[in-house]
């Protein structure tokens, strides 16, 4: 099969090449998926430049996400899988046999149905951006209802999709974006307020709306922990998915003050339980046609490098590679 790799960390256009290398037959509880679309995360930048990451144990193929079909199972894996269209996550976990490839080989459990009115570019925006949103939400539905989310960052895939859940789940749903664009892809996922944070009085803004926020789904928690505290009464939660540049200095007296519980995320290390929970949530929105796909940016297999640096950049909208 055709594949990009790397085998060591480094700048994209350096260690990023397109090879044929056999095609991985699928082990015992492993399926095959032959992708249609493999999604980019500032996950497989971060991983493959050596950010978050290590050289690997001989080659690496990057991304997390992608959609494909289930073209072959390993032993003990029902054949009914076989056909199936599906969304994958965590595909590049723990394995050498990312998405970024004609097929990988994963277990089935991160495999998700896609159904037939979800396009394959939807499939491979999910696994990333909507698990860590639906984790972020606290992952039930039912407990969102009535409640108030300020999602930080509304226009970003993670942000996105929180925005596309919570309005499912029918809350009411505040969020910050950086311009007017960007703002429009916040309208049009649900948002029931939509703020500029660099204006001076986001916070009165917000606050003509709902005087505080039951939960933030923040990506940016130094930079907004002043509106964040000051939106947050007793038992707000809020939820830190993204680190940045430099850590943050934090006011404990401020935090203990506002009686705020403060939760970290890294959906690697999120407890099995939690993660089925939020996949489970999002399979089922899916399969309520409630998520939408942010404007597709398309790159072939060989344009993996500049389609990796794109997402780096902060491309706005979903990155997709198509190794097919
Ligand atoms: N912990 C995890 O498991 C996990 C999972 C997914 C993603 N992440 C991380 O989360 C970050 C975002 O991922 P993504 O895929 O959603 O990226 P993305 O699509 O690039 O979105 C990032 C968004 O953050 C916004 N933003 C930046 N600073 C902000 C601020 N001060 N206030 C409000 N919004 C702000 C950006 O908007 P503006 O440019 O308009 O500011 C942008 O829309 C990345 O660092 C990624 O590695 C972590």
């Amino acid at each position: 099969m055709r594949a990009a790799l790397y085998r060591k960390v480094g700048r994209a256009s350096e260690v990023l090449s397109i090879e044929e290398i056999p095609t991985p037959q699928p082990s015992a509880g492993q399926v095959r998926v032959r992708i249609t679309a493999s999604g980019v995360n500032p996950t497989d930048w971060k991983t493959r430049s050596g950010a978050t990451g290590a050289d690997p144990d001989g080659f690496q193929v990057p991304h997390q996400d992608g959609a494909g079909v289930i073209d072959a199972v390993g032993a003990g894996v029902g054949e009914r899988h076989v056909g199936e269209r599906v969304w994958c996550y965590l595909a590049a976990f723990e394995n050498r046999y990312g998405t970024a490839a004609q097929y990988c080989v994963l277990p089935p459990e991160r495999t998700v149905a896609l159904p037939a009115e979800a396009s394959d570019e939807l499939g491979a925006s999910l696994g990333v951006p909507a698990v860590t949103a639906a984790h972020c939400l606290g992952g039930d539905p039912a407990a969102l209802a009535g409640t108030t989310v300020l999602v930080a960052g509304g226009a970003g895939a993670v942000g996105h999709f929180a925005i596309e859940l919570a309005k499912h789940a029918g809350a009411r749903v505040v969020t910050t974006v950086s311009s007017p664009h960007k703002a429009e892809l916040a309208r049009a996922a649900g948002a029931d307020l939509v703020v500029n944070y660099r204006d001076d009085d986001a916070l009165d803004q917000i606050r003509r709306f709902c005087s505080h926020v039951e939960r933030i789904v923040e990506v940016a928690f130094g930079a907004n922990l002043a509106l964040d505290v000051a939106l947050s009464a007793p038992g707000t939660e809020i939820v830190v998915y993204a680190a940045e540049a430099e850590d943050p200095r934090v006011s404990v007296r401020q935090l203990m003050t506002a009686n705020v519980r403060v939760h970290f995320v890294l959906l690697y290390r999120v407890p099995p339980v939690e993660l089925a929970a939020a996949v489970r949530w999002v399979d089922d929105a899916v399969h309520l046609g409630a998520l939408t796909a942010l404007p597709v940016h398309r790159y072939r297999l060989e344009q993996v490098a500049a389609a990796q640096d794109a997402v780096a950049n902060g491309a706005l909208g979903k990155v997709i590679v198509l190794p097919n």
